[in-house]
């Protein structure tokens, strides 16, 4: 039986990974450091799928730092298939603590990729990141496209990737990047300013507070429902002819901050004017994925809209304040 070993599966897209994968009756191993996951988001992907038919309980969780190799090695050890979701996930984050990040973003990625080869893992699948493509002109950004990154967590993602590709070419370990599109969704953490926009404008809006928009608001972005990059990533665990490439799984359209706050407003009944203040270093202006590559290798196409993803996500969090 195949062990899905889920790094950062305490976190808010990893938990989603571990909800489908219980919910095919998988088994799964959790690893997180908590940092930024959650013991909370593991019980809530167990309990969303419930009891039934699942043959293997709680996933197991291991507590620990994958910038350290020889627990790298003791998270993997029987892995079959790696998806490795753990990192500092902020831009702005990794421009005010550079090395942490480094850390957090391409050692612990170094050290899975060995852990994952000396344990015979046959597939890491990687979570990459729309930012490595930085304010290159042509939209949308296909994964040929040159990449150009502002900020050391689109560096640090970049670095990742080729780490990837470089395994796959010395060594032989089948290795995929999706890279991913400002996903949103249920579980996404609201409470630290380095927090997806969208988390932070529903939480204002709830808490009946001025969003704040950083620069005019007129930059884009692809928003992804956290669905989407689930049936992505899941579709990259087996998909044949994958092997060494990156795959960009989002929407294919994009939607200004304006627009979002906008769409958002119109769903929970509120009109709040939002404070505008100066844009933040390292942001992307725009960004919009072309997806047809994951179209034709994985055979994906996004399945929930950016207004259903958005009021699912609306709904979760009134739930969760109540
Ligand atoms: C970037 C990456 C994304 C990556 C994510 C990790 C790009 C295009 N995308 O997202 O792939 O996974 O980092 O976190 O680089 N903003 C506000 N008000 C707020 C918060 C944010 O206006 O309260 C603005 C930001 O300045 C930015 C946009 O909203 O222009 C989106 O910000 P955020 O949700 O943090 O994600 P990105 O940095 O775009």
């Amino acid at each position: 039986m195949s062990l899905y070993v889920v790094t950062g599966g305490a976190g808010f897209i990893g938990s989603h990974l571990v909800e489908a994968l219980l919910g095919r009756g998988e088994r799964v191993r959790v690893v997180d450091n908590l940092s930024t996951g959650k013991r909370g988001n593991v019980d809530a992907a167990v309990q969303s799928v419930g009891s039934g038919g699942r043959p293997f309980g709680r996933p197991e969780l291991v507590v620990g730092d994958l910038g350290d190799l020889d627990f790298a090695r003791r998270a993997l050890e029987g892995a079959t298939i790696v998806l490795h979701q753990a990192a500092i996930p902020s831009v702005p984050r990794s421009v005010k603590e550079p090395v942490a990040s480094n850390r957090a973003n391409i050692d612990a990625t170094l050290n899975v990729l060995v852990a994952a080869r000396d344990t015979g893992a046959t597939r890491v699948v990687f979570a990459g990141s729309s930012s490595v493509f930085g304010d290159t002109p042509t939209l949308p950004k296909r994964e040929d496209m040159p990449t150009s990154p502002l900020s050391p967590y689109a560096l640090q993602k970049l670095v990742g990737e080729q780490y990837l590709r470089l395994f796959t070419d010395l060594y032989g370990l089948e290795t995929v990047v999706i890279r991913y599109f400002n996903v949103f969704g249920p579980r996404q953490d609201p409470s630290s300013p380095y927090s997806g926009v969208i988390s932070l404008f529903i939480k204002a809006l709830l808490a009946g507070t001025a969003p704040m928009i950083h620069g005019d608001g007129e930059q884009t972005r692809d928003f992804t429902f956290v669905a989407n990059v689930v049936d992505g990533v899941l579709r990259a665990t087996e998909a044949p002819d994958v092997t060494g490439q990156v795959i960009n799984v989002a929407t294919g359209t994009r939607t200004s901050l304006n627009e979002l706050l906008r769409v958002l407003q119109a769903l929970m009944g509120t009109s709040l004017v939002p404070a505008y203040g100066p844009g933040r270093d390292g942001d992307v202006r725009d960004s919009q994925a072309d997806i047809s590559k994951a179209a034709r290798l994985l055979g994906y196409t996004p399945r929930v809209s950016l207004e259903d993803g958005l009021r699912q996500t609306v709904e979760w969090y009134r739930a969760s304040a109540s």
